[in-house]
Protein backbone atom coordinates (compact mmCIF):
# COMPACT_ATOMS: atom_id res chain seq x y z
CA UNK A 1 0.00 0.00 0.00
CA UNK A 2 0.80 3.49 -0.81
CA UNK A 3 2.58 5.59 2.06
CA UNK A 4 1.18 8.49 0.01
CA UNK A 5 -1.25 8.38 -2.91
CA UNK A 6 -2.18 12.31 -4.31
CA UNK A 7 -4.72 11.95 -7.65
CA UNK A 8 -5.58 14.87 -9.35
CA UNK A 9 -4.05 17.07 -6.59
CA UNK A 10 -4.64 20.94 -7.35
CA UNK A 11 -4.00 24.03 -5.67
CA UNK A 12 -5.50 27.16 -7.06
CA UNK A 13 -4.33 30.60 -5.34
CA UNK A 14 -6.71 33.37 -6.19
CA UNK A 15 -5.75 36.94 -6.41
CA UNK A 16 -8.17 39.74 -7.61
CA UNK A 17 -8.19 39.57 -11.02
CA UNK A 18 -5.83 36.55 -11.83
CA UNK A 19 -5.21 33.17 -10.32
CA UNK A 20 -2.44 30.79 -10.39
CA UNK A 21 -2.69 27.00 -10.26
CA UNK A 22 0.56 26.40 -8.28
CA UNK A 23 -0.46 22.13 -8.36
CA UNK A 24 -2.26 21.84 -11.38
CA UNK A 25 -4.01 18.13 -11.13
CA UNK A 26 -1.25 15.85 -9.75
CA UNK A 27 -1.31 12.38 -9.19
CA UNK A 28 1.58 10.42 -7.61
CA UNK A 29 2.13 7.01 -5.28
CA UNK A 30 5.07 6.87 -2.90
CA UNK A 31 5.57 3.59 -1.61
CA UNK A 32 6.94 3.38 1.91
CA UNK A 33 10.70 3.24 1.84
CA UNK A 34 11.17 5.18 -1.30
CA UNK A 35 14.20 8.01 -1.39
CA UNK A 36 12.73 10.49 -4.14
CA UNK A 37 13.51 13.74 -5.43
CA UNK A 38 11.16 16.60 -6.74
CA UNK A 39 12.76 18.97 -9.36
CA UNK A 40 11.78 21.69 -11.69
CA UNK A 41 12.35 25.13 -12.08
CA UNK A 42 11.21 28.20 -9.64
CA UNK A 43 7.74 28.43 -9.13
CA UNK A 44 7.50 24.92 -10.95
CA UNK A 45 5.30 24.61 -7.56
CA UNK A 46 7.86 21.69 -5.82
CA UNK A 47 6.96 24.18 -2.25
CA UNK A 48 3.03 23.64 -3.12
CA UNK A 49 3.27 20.22 -3.76
CA UNK A 50 5.33 19.29 -0.86
CA UNK A 51 3.08 21.79 1.66
CA UNK A 52 0.47 19.38 0.19
CA UNK A 53 1.36 16.20 0.83
CA UNK A 54 2.54 17.34 4.33
CA UNK A 55 -1.23 18.26 5.49
CA UNK A 56 0.36 22.01 5.26
CA UNK A 57 -1.61 23.14 2.85
CA UNK A 58 -5.16 22.07 1.78
CA UNK A 59 -6.08 21.32 -1.96
CA UNK A 60 -8.60 23.09 -3.48
CA UNK A 61 -9.17 19.63 -5.59
CA UNK A 62 -7.94 16.13 -5.71
CA UNK A 63 -7.63 13.28 -3.55
CA UNK A 64 -4.84 12.76 -1.11
CA UNK A 65 -4.53 9.58 1.30
CA UNK A 66 -2.09 9.06 3.59
CA UNK A 67 -1.64 5.75 4.61
CA UNK A 68 -4.17 4.41 2.82
CA UNK A 69 -6.55 7.23 4.42
CA UNK A 70 -8.12 10.09 2.59
CA UNK A 71 -7.10 13.38 4.47
CA UNK A 72 -9.54 15.07 2.33
CA UNK A 73 -12.24 15.85 4.98
CA UNK A 74 -10.25 16.20 7.66
CA UNK A 75 -10.58 18.44 10.97
CA UNK A 76 -7.57 20.72 11.45
CA UNK A 77 -6.95 19.01 14.69
CA UNK A 78 -6.58 15.36 12.39
CA UNK A 79 -4.24 17.37 10.09
CA UNK A 80 -2.17 18.35 13.22
CA UNK A 81 -2.10 15.01 14.38
CA UNK A 82 -1.41 13.68 11.30
CA UNK A 83 2.00 15.90 10.71
CA UNK A 84 2.76 15.72 14.31
CA UNK A 85 2.91 11.80 14.38
CA UNK A 86 3.99 10.95 10.85
CA UNK A 87 5.71 13.49 8.68
CA UNK A 88 9.19 15.48 9.56
CA UNK A 89 9.44 18.66 8.03
CA UNK A 90 12.85 20.44 6.60
CA UNK A 91 11.88 23.93 5.49
CA UNK A 92 13.53 25.83 2.65
CA UNK A 93 14.03 28.29 4.74
CA UNK A 94 15.84 27.02 8.28
CA UNK A 95 12.61 28.51 10.62
CA UNK A 96 14.47 27.83 13.56
CA UNK A 97 13.13 30.14 16.38
CA UNK A 98 16.25 32.19 17.38
CA UNK A 99 15.88 32.42 21.15
CA UNK A 100 16.41 28.63 21.53
CA UNK A 101 19.27 27.00 22.10
CA UNK A 102 19.99 23.70 18.90
CA UNK A 103 18.49 21.47 21.40
CA UNK A 104 15.53 23.40 22.67
CA UNK A 105 14.83 24.03 19.19
CA UNK A 106 15.03 19.82 18.27
CA UNK A 107 12.60 18.90 21.08
CA UNK A 108 10.05 21.77 20.39
CA UNK A 109 7.79 19.53 18.43
CA UNK A 110 7.48 17.29 21.29
CA UNK A 111 5.74 20.03 23.31
CA UNK A 112 2.94 19.68 21.02
CA UNK A 113 2.34 15.70 21.58
CA UNK A 114 2.03 13.57 24.88
CA UNK A 115 4.79 14.45 27.32
CA UNK A 116 7.31 12.66 26.81
CA UNK A 117 10.61 12.52 29.99
CA UNK A 118 13.18 11.64 27.49
CA UNK A 119 13.02 14.69 25.49
CA UNK A 120 16.21 16.24 25.93
CA UNK A 121 18.48 12.71 25.67
CA UNK A 122 16.41 11.99 22.53
CA UNK A 123 17.31 15.51 21.34
CA UNK A 124 20.76 14.92 22.36
CA UNK A 125 20.68 11.93 20.30
CA UNK A 126 19.53 13.35 17.14
CA UNK A 127 22.17 16.26 17.63
CA UNK A 128 24.47 13.65 17.53
CA UNK A 129 23.22 11.81 14.59
CA UNK A 130 23.67 14.98 12.44
CA UNK A 131 27.08 15.85 14.19
CA UNK A 132 26.48 18.66 15.98
CA UNK A 133 27.20 17.02 20.14
CA UNK A 134 29.33 19.70 20.80
CA UNK A 135 26.99 22.67 19.46
CA UNK A 136 23.86 21.79 21.71
CA UNK A 137 23.76 24.51 23.59
CA UNK A 138 24.11 27.16 20.48
CA UNK A 139 21.31 29.31 19.43
CA UNK A 140 20.82 29.38 15.81
CA UNK A 141 22.93 32.96 14.89
CA UNK A 142 25.88 31.05 16.64
CA UNK A 143 25.40 28.35 14.37
CA UNK A 144 26.51 28.19 10.15
CA UNK A 145 24.32 27.52 7.71
CA UNK A 146 24.65 24.31 7.29
CA UNK A 147 24.83 23.46 11.01
CA UNK A 148 21.30 25.29 11.22
CA UNK A 149 19.96 22.67 8.41
CA UNK A 150 21.25 20.15 10.43
CA UNK A 151 19.48 21.39 13.70
CA UNK A 152 16.14 21.40 11.29
CA UNK A 153 17.14 17.92 9.96
CA UNK A 154 17.29 16.70 13.50
CA UNK A 155 13.64 18.44 15.11
CA UNK A 156 12.14 16.85 11.85
CA UNK A 157 13.19 13.41 13.27
CA UNK A 158 12.38 14.02 16.38
CA UNK A 159 9.27 12.49 16.11
CA UNK A 160 10.25 9.44 14.37
CA UNK A 161 8.02 10.01 11.72
CA UNK A 162 6.96 7.72 8.60
CA UNK A 163 7.81 10.53 5.89
CA UNK A 164 10.21 13.37 5.74
CA UNK A 165 9.48 16.22 3.04
CA UNK A 166 12.76 17.93 2.84
CA UNK A 167 12.58 21.28 1.02
CA UNK A 168 15.64 22.06 -0.82
CA UNK A 169 17.57 21.04 2.20
CA UNK A 170 20.99 21.76 0.90
CA UNK A 171 20.30 25.28 -1.08
CA UNK A 172 22.89 26.78 1.42
CA UNK A 173 25.41 24.16 1.75
CA UNK A 174 28.86 24.12 0.41
CA UNK A 175 29.45 20.37 -1.73
CA UNK A 176 31.11 19.00 1.10
CA UNK A 177 28.28 19.68 3.66
CA UNK A 178 25.58 18.72 1.64
CA UNK A 179 26.87 15.18 0.88
CA UNK A 180 27.32 14.40 4.64
CA UNK A 181 23.88 15.84 4.80
CA UNK A 182 22.26 13.56 1.70
CA UNK A 183 24.66 10.63 4.00
CA UNK A 184 22.60 10.90 6.54
CA UNK A 185 19.77 11.60 4.86
CA UNK A 186 20.37 8.04 3.40
CA UNK A 187 20.86 6.58 6.30
CA UNK A 188 17.78 7.19 8.00
CA UNK A 189 15.99 5.73 4.64
CA UNK A 190 18.31 2.46 4.62
CA UNK A 191 18.28 1.84 8.51
CA UNK A 192 15.10 2.69 9.19
CA UNK A 193 12.74 3.07 6.54
CA UNK A 194 11.73 6.54 6.18
CA UNK A 195 10.27 7.61 3.18
CA UNK A 196 11.91 10.40 2.20
CA UNK A 197 11.29 12.85 -0.42
CA UNK A 198 13.68 15.83 -1.12
CA UNK A 199 12.89 18.91 -2.96
CA UNK A 200 15.78 20.46 -4.50
CA UNK A 201 17.58 22.10 -7.88
CA UNK A 202 20.52 20.20 -7.95
CA UNK A 203 21.44 17.98 -10.27
CA UNK A 204 23.82 15.81 -7.83
CA UNK A 205 21.00 15.58 -4.79
CA UNK A 206 18.45 14.56 -7.35
CA UNK A 207 20.81 11.67 -8.48
CA UNK A 208 21.42 10.00 -5.59
CA UNK A 209 17.71 9.04 -5.07
CA UNK A 210 15.90 6.43 -6.66
CA UNK A 211 13.22 8.19 -8.03
CA UNK A 212 13.09 11.81 -10.04
CA UNK A 213 9.84 13.79 -9.99
CA UNK A 214 9.53 16.65 -12.16
CA UNK A 215 7.52 19.43 -12.35
CA UNK A 216 6.50 22.05 -14.87
CA UNK A 217 3.61 24.47 -14.36
CA UNK A 218 2.43 22.86 -11.55
CA UNK A 219 2.61 19.32 -13.82
CA UNK A 220 4.36 16.24 -13.51
CA UNK A 221 6.47 16.41 -16.55
CA UNK A 222 8.38 13.05 -16.31
CA UNK A 223 8.94 10.56 -13.37
CA UNK A 224 11.81 8.41 -13.39
CA UNK A 225 13.36 5.75 -11.59
CA UNK A 226 16.71 4.36 -11.19
CA UNK A 227 18.53 2.27 -8.52
CA UNK A 228 20.87 5.25 -6.31
CA UNK A 229 23.99 3.52 -6.58
CA UNK A 230 25.85 6.02 -8.18
CA UNK A 231 24.65 8.22 -4.95
CA UNK A 232 29.00 9.14 -3.87
CA UNK A 233 29.43 9.56 -7.35
CA UNK A 234 26.81 11.89 -8.01
CA UNK A 235 26.94 13.98 -4.60
CA UNK A 236 29.68 16.46 -6.25
CA UNK A 237 26.93 19.13 -7.40
CA UNK A 238 27.65 22.36 -6.13
CA UNK A 239 24.62 23.56 -4.01
CA UNK A 240 22.21 26.04 -5.85
CA UNK A 241 21.63 29.88 -5.31
CA UNK A 242 18.48 30.36 -3.71
CA UNK A 243 16.85 33.67 -2.62
CA UNK A 244 13.60 33.00 -0.61
CA UNK A 245 12.05 35.41 1.30
CA UNK A 246 10.43 33.74 4.97
CA UNK A 247 7.20 32.06 4.93
CA UNK A 248 8.08 31.53 8.46
CA UNK A 249 5.63 31.58 11.36
CA UNK A 250 2.36 30.83 9.59
CA UNK A 251 4.66 27.78 8.60
CA UNK A 252 5.47 26.98 11.30
CA UNK A 253 2.89 27.38 13.51
CA UNK A 254 1.32 24.77 11.33
CA UNK A 255 3.57 22.47 11.66
CA UNK A 256 3.48 22.89 15.74
CA UNK A 257 -0.22 21.88 15.31
CA UNK A 258 -1.23 25.54 16.01
CA UNK A 259 -4.13 27.01 13.77
CA UNK A 260 -5.09 25.25 10.90
CA UNK A 261 -3.35 24.41 7.14
CA UNK A 262 -3.78 27.23 4.78
N1 LIG B 1 0.50 32.04 -1.14
C1 LIG B 1 0.54 32.21 -2.47
N2 LIG B 1 -0.31 33.04 -3.10
C2 LIG B 1 -0.30 33.18 -4.44
N3 LIG B 1 0.56 32.54 -5.27
C3 LIG B 1 1.44 31.70 -4.70
C4 LIG B 1 1.49 31.48 -3.28
N4 LIG B 1 2.47 30.59 -3.01
C5 LIG B 1 3.01 30.27 -4.20
N5 LIG B 1 2.40 30.92 -5.21
C6 LIG B 1 2.69 30.79 -6.66
O1 LIG B 1 2.56 29.42 -6.99
C7 LIG B 1 3.58 29.00 -7.89
C8 LIG B 1 4.33 27.82 -7.30
O2 LIG B 1 5.02 28.25 -6.15
P1 LIG B 1 5.99 27.28 -5.34
O3 LIG B 1 6.45 28.02 -4.14
O4 LIG B 1 5.31 25.99 -5.14
O5 LIG B 1 7.19 27.10 -6.39
P2 LIG B 1 8.58 26.32 -6.23
O6 LIG B 1 8.65 25.32 -7.34
O7 LIG B 1 8.74 25.82 -4.85
O8 LIG B 1 9.63 27.48 -6.53
P3 LIG B 1 11.09 27.74 -5.89
O9 LIG B 1 12.02 26.80 -6.59
O10 LIG B 1 11.38 29.16 -6.26
O11 LIG B 1 11.02 27.53 -4.41
C9 LIG B 1 4.43 30.22 -8.13
O12 LIG B 1 4.04 30.79 -9.35
C10 LIG B 1 4.11 31.14 -6.98
O13 LIG B 1 4.22 32.49 -7.38
MG1 LIG C 1 10.00 26.33 -3.27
Amino acid sequence: MAILEANGLTKVYRRAASEVRAVDGISLSVEPGEFMAIMGRSGSGKTTLLDLLGCLLRPTDGALEIDGRSVIGASDGELATIRRERIGFVFQEFNLIPSLTAIENVMLPLRYGPRRPDARSRAGELLDLVGLRDRIGHRPAELSGGEQQRVAIARALVNDPAVILADEPTGELDSATSRRLMTTLRDLNRDRGVTTIIVTHDAGVAGATDRVVRLQDGRVIADERHDGRGFERALSGQPSANGHGPRVWPRLRALLGRGGAR
